[in-house]
């Protein structure tokens, strides 16, 4: 059940404002009945908008190629939203599952599904990040045991959870990590003296970034990737 102001801005393109608006004038039936109120609750009733009728968008789960300079927030207060990227109508039902820093490019998961970015990002579920990491200074293979051990991070109480490093050059490296602290991945190259000056996030989870999806391109993801999640 859902108020039938909400189901017309979700799923119909409107604001709340413009919804009450169309109600008021009388442009919406509910299985053809006119009605004016946004609080009446409607479930599986054919509802229609000036003749047409309106159906539900549904669950979303989307991949996003982030490119630098976009910030991971559904409102632009900090810089352009990765909301921008996504020039369709239901593009404001949308939340992000895990941010990415401004400067951080690749896979960013997209959903109006909270439970299913919940499972993405609650610490509990310890779902893995691949990042592909560009150093300042040259890496060392005692980092492979440092990080796997864990380190203790700036302000925190308790070490990072043992992290994969694939050392692939002097100045890259992947970095497989299954939490999500804040700017974790450069912080925990920080504490070993290094620092991080380009970083791409190409897996959570099962799901790979799409080697196709040009950056700023999305896509939705398949049923397979987003049920691997639940
Ligand atoms: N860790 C960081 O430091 N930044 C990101 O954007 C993601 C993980």
């Amino acid at each position: 059940m859902i108020r039938l102001d909400k189901f017309l801005s979700d799923n119909a393109n409107l604001t709340r404002k413009t919804a009450k608006q169309a109600l008021h004038r009388g442009y919406v039936t509910v299985d053809g009945v006119i009605v004016r109120k946004g609080d009446l609750k409607i479930d599986q009733q054919c509802v229609m908008l000036a003749g047409q009728q309106v159906s539900p968008i549904g669950q979303l789960y989307i991949m996003l190629n982030k490119p630098a300079g976009y910030v991971c927030s559904t409102v632009d207060d900090d810089g352009i939203s990765v909301l921008n990227l996504i020039d369709e109508p239901w593009c404001e039902q949308l939340h992000i599952a895990g941010r990415l820093d401004k400067d951080t490019t690749g896979l960013v998961l997209l959903t109006n599904d909270g439970q299913w970015s919940h499972r993405i990002t609650s610490p509990s579920s310890k779902c893995d990040k691949t990042y592909e990491v560009t150093l300042d200074r040259p890496l060392t293979q005692e980092l492979v045991e440092v990080f796997a051990n864990g380190i203790m991070l700036n302000n925190e109480n308790k070490p990072t959870k043992p992290a994969q490093l694939t050392i692939l050059n002097e100045h890259r490296a992947e970095l497989v990590i299954s939490e999500g602290k804040y700017h974790q991945v450069k912080r925990m190259f920080a504490a070993v003296g290094n620092h991080v000056t380009a970083l791409h996030r190409s897996r959570v989870g099962s799901v790979r970034l799409d080697g196709s999806l040009q950056q700023g391109d999305w896509v939705r993801l398949t049923e397979q990737q987003y049920s691997s999640f639940f």
